[in-house]
């Protein structure tokens, strides 16, 4: 016999985002079907306070702590939650609900999508990346030896809260983080995003909420329309690796010097000067000076200049080939197109 058959799966995910919106959670987990037995999966010792809050407001609902930051999204942390949720008596029906930052949806988002073959996920972010980008769009995954996202999942979240009240306690260095994401986007999807982040950055980085708003729904209207043309990165996903190709091999190569979004920053103008047949000029001074207002790096750091380290980093992406690395830059502002990194590119870029 030979047949095919074919699946279609249809998920759905919901996205609730606002000042205030924690209130409205019992409400909307009910409407999601829902039942009692929530796990709020949270950073350690960060985020004690809200977590309990959450809890309480989803009567009673059990907290697990994972390590902050990247070292939640390890091998070990998964089979100690397996355990945990035995312990606290979660079944099928059981909800996971993650609260904090893309360490903590990425981690969590993964555990549901394999926990008992699959259970419930809802995503509360309470970073700006996590809210902006990292909660959206369905990839989770934990890192192996030092691999980023090794093991990973393409999985939608059921539901996403995302209370901009909580964005209230982070620190400034985290703040422009997810900021830098939308930029990402809307220079290689959106002129017209473009150019209202090119007004609203100054805002952006005093932390004014109103612009912190209009920025997050232009992410969440820009994200979600690549990832429903293209789930699982075939194609138009790809686009929202602009500054990743090279960003992603500096932030290896500093080591935990640089975070995310300085280097998708640097990277970002990297790519565009590695590209700079294709990329006029004009669009990389928008670039530059939009980066700067929001408060974000735009000089290459000397110290992290080795080019053959980062070229031998940037090749390890998954769609390098022998020695090209196909990147994402954009011709026009608004307008992402295919071009090849070599290293001699990458070298010039520096
Ligand atoms: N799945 C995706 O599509 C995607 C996209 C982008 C990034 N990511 C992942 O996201 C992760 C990074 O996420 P992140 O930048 O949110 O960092 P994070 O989750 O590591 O959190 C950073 C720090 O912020 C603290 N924190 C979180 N919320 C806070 C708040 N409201 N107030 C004060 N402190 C708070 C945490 O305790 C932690 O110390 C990486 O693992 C990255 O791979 C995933
Ligand atoms: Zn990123």
């Amino acid at each position: 016999m030979d047949r095919s058959f074919e699946f279609t799966r249809r998920a759905q995910s919901r996205v609730v985002v606002g000042a205030g919106v924690e209130s409205r959670l019992p409400e909307l987990l009910r409407e999601l079907g829902a039942g009692p037995g929530a796990v709020v999966v949270v950073h350690d010792r960060t985020m004690a306070t809200l977590a309990d809050r959450v809890a309480e407001r989803l009567g009673g609902a059990h907290c697990l702590a994972i390590p902050t930051g990247e070292a939640a999204k390890d091998l070990d942390q998964v089979e100690a939650a397996t355990r945990a949720l035995r312990q606290l008596g979660a079944d099928r029906s059981s909800t996971l609900l993650a609260l904090g930052g893309g360490s903590v949806t990425d981690f969590t988002g993964f555990l549901a999508s394999i926990w008992l073959r699959g259970v419930r996920f809802v995503a509360c972010p309470t970073t700006t990346l996590a809210l902006c980008d990292a909660s959206l769009g369905g990839k989770n995954g934990i890192d192996v030896e030092g691999r980023k996202n090794e093991l990973g999942t393409v999985r939608q979240p059921d539901l996403v809260v995302g209370d901009t009240d909580w964005l209230a306690t982070l620190p400034d260095a985290l703040w422009c983080e997810g900021f830098v994401e939308v930029v990402k986007m809307a220079a290689v999807l959106d002129a017209a995003h473009f150019a209202v982040l090119e007004r609203l950055a100054l805002a952006l980085r005093a932390r004014d909420a109103g612009a912190a708003a209009k920025a997050i729904e232009m992410a969440i209207a820009m994200k979600m329309a690549v990832v429903l043309a293209d789930e699982t990165e075939r194609d138009r996903r790809r686009w929202l690796n602009f500054g990743h190709t090279i960003g992603h091999a500096l932030e290896t190569h500093a080591r935990g010097a640089l975070r995310h979004g300085e280097c998708v920053a640097l990277g970002m103008l990297a790519e565009c000067r590695a590209a700079a047949a294709t990329v006029p000029n004009a669009v990389l001074e928008r670039l530059t000076r939009l980066l700067q207002d929001l408060g974000a790096p735009t000089a290459w750091p000397r110290a992290f200049a080795d080019v053959e380290a980062l070229w031998s980093l940037a090749r390890q992406d998954k769609k390098a080939r022998a020695d090209v690395v196909p990147m994402i830059v954009p011709a026009v502002v608004g307008n992402g197109v295919v071009v090849e990194l070599t290293k001699e590119r990458l070298a010039a870029s520096l």
